[in-house]
């Protein structure tokens, strides 16, 4: 049988990485993107090295022309496009008294556009062959939690989620599934930074908090993307599945 395709953005380091290494082991045949090569190139000498097939394509979700040329060169090479991650995301500290416009945007170039930007390109095959996973991360910041200094972030998270609803609807009758995943707290670059985020020692705080007693790690959400890219999720669209150790029911 000929493997199927996942494509993941933002897939050098990570949740994105986590993702790549996991749904190559599921048996998919991995394109790593991002705008970080060396990493990613590791990615794919890891899937290598344990007998799965990956390649590397730099790609900025960023950029229209970039994202549209990668995915049409992925259809071309392979024929197919099955599933893809948009997983990308930046998470930047601004005080609204220092929110500049341009502070605004590049999070939703990136966080909310950037989403669409490979929605809208990976559509027309998928269509054409009436099948695919599309799978976005938003975040419980956004979707239920609010984060001062980070409203551009909440903004554009919680917009995934709009996205998302939206996107299940419009392309179920090609047999399209869309749903997104809202992360807790998950440790990596992002969150371990101290001052766009909650850093090592806020990580080490915010644990007791989590009722399954620990931060996640990105496989915790990578094999939840595995999950909803699988026909064991066939019956799923347009949800925001929370991953999050229970954070959201607690007390
Ligand atoms: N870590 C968490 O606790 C957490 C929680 C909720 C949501 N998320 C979301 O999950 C996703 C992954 O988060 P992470 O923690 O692994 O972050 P990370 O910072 O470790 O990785 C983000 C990746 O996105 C890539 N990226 C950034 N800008 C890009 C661009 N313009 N084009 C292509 N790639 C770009 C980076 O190079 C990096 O590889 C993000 O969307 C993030 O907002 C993370």
């Amino acid at each position: 049988m000929t493997k199927q395709v996942a494509l993941v953005t933002g897939g050098s380091i990570g949740i994105g990485r986590a993702s790549c290494i996991a749904l190559a082991n599921a048996g998919y045949k991995v394109v790593v993107t991002d705008v970080l090569g060396k990493e990613g190139a590791e990615v794919v000498e890891t899937i290598v090295a344990a007998g799965g097939e990956a390649q590397f394509q730099a790609m900025d979700v960023t950029d229209t022309a970039h994202v549209d040329g990668v995915i049409q060169t992925v259809e071309e090479n392979f024929g197919r496009l099955d599933v893809v991650v948009a997983n990308a995301g930046i998470a930047k500290k601004v005080p609204l008294s220092e929110m500049t416009d341009e502070a605004w945007d590049i999070t939703h170039e990136v966080d909310l556009k950037g989403v669409m930007r490979v929605a809208r390109a990976a559509a027309p095959g998928m269509r054409k062959r009436k099948s695919g996973a599309f799978i976005a991360l938003a975040s419980v910041v956004g979707t239920a939690y609010g984060w001062d200094e980070h409203v551009q972030y909440a903004a554009a998270k919680g917009g995934v989620a709009g996205l998302v609803r939206g996107l299940a609807i419009e392309l179920a009758k090609d047999q399209i599934r869309v749903n997104a995943i809202a992360p807790g707290f998950i440790r990596s670059a992002q969150t371990l930074d101290p001052y766009h985020s909650v850093g090592e020692e806020g990580l080490a705080a915010a644990a007791p908090s989590v009722p399954l007693g620990r931060i996640g790690d990105p496989e915790d959400i990578a094999d939840v993307v595995v999950f909803l890219a699988s026909n064991a999720a066939r019956y799923i669209t347009g949800q925001v599945i929370t991953v999050d150790g229970g954070l959201l029911v607690a007390l």
